[in-house]
């Protein structure tokens, strides 16, 4: 098997598993949405459990280099492609071929990284190595903290722009992945496709709705 095969195999497995985080990530997070004394007390009690549990801590190191190894390919081929191609473009119709999104998924994924520094640093960080207010249960009470970045409407903004980000990243990883994992035959690759964009719009909607809700509803 070629090297570019091999780092394509493992794009698509990192990208799989960081799927499956998204999913767990957004489930958690959709609390946030409770009556505000509700989600207080579920939200920093799910928090503390997290942090406490051994699994996670396994899960959340695996997490990482799944980011991390998903970057690195990423810049890898898109090297290798650099060099392959070195030629400049006459006439550029590659508007025909393929979505634009598909040509910019190193423009995306820079803007998703841009947003993810931002996001671990004003909440992972905090809540690991700071120290924050104790909630009525003895636990961090993160849920303020999230609570009051989204008080700033500029704050939202950066929000709604990261995560679109992440669905047109989403949206062509999703067929690229297809192609990859040697998905041919018609009838699957529209079941991924419908597949694909159902996810993707689940994922993006149930984010979205999150930062714009507390905003709108905070007192
Ligand atoms: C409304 C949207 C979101 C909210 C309210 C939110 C909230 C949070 C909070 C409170 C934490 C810290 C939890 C802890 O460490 O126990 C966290 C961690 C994290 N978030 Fe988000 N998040 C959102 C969207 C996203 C998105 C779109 C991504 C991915 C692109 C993402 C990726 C992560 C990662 C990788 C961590 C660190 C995970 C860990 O160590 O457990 N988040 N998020």
């Amino acid at each position: 098997m070629k090297s570019t095969q091999i780092q394509k195999i493992l794009m698509a497995l990192t990208g799989f598993f960081l799927c499956i985080f998204l999913v767990i990530h957004l489930l958690g997070n959709l609390q946030l949405l409770l009556p505000a004394e509700k989600a207080k007390t579920s939200f920093n009690w799910y928090s503390h459990f997290l942090s406490g549990n051994i699994l996670i801590k396994i899960i959340e190191i695996l997490l990482f280099v799944s980011v991390a190894a998903h970057i690195v390919y990423a810049l890898i081929l898109t090297l290798n492609a650099k060099k392959a191609n070195g030629q400049k473009y006459v006439y550029d119709r590659r508007g025909t071929a393929s979505k634009w999104y598909s040509r910019n998924m190193g423009m995306l994924g820079s803007l998703i990284l841009l947003f993810l520094i931002i996001h671990l640093k004003d909440f992972w960080y905090q809540y690991k190595f700071t120290d924050l207010p104790i909630d009525e249960q003895g636990y961090k009470d993160l849920y303020s903290i999230v609570i009051e970045a989204y008080r700033q409407w500029w704050y939202v903004l950066i929000y709604l722009a990261g995560i679109v980000a992440l669905g047109f990243h989403l949206l062509h990883g999703f067929f690229s992945a297809a192609r990859t994992l040697g998905v041919y035959n018609p009838k699957y690759v529209k079941g991924f496709r419908i597949f694909g964009w159902l996810y993707t719009g689940i994922i993006t909607a149930g984010f979205m709705i999150i930062p714009v809700y507390i905003h709108l509803t905070i007192i």
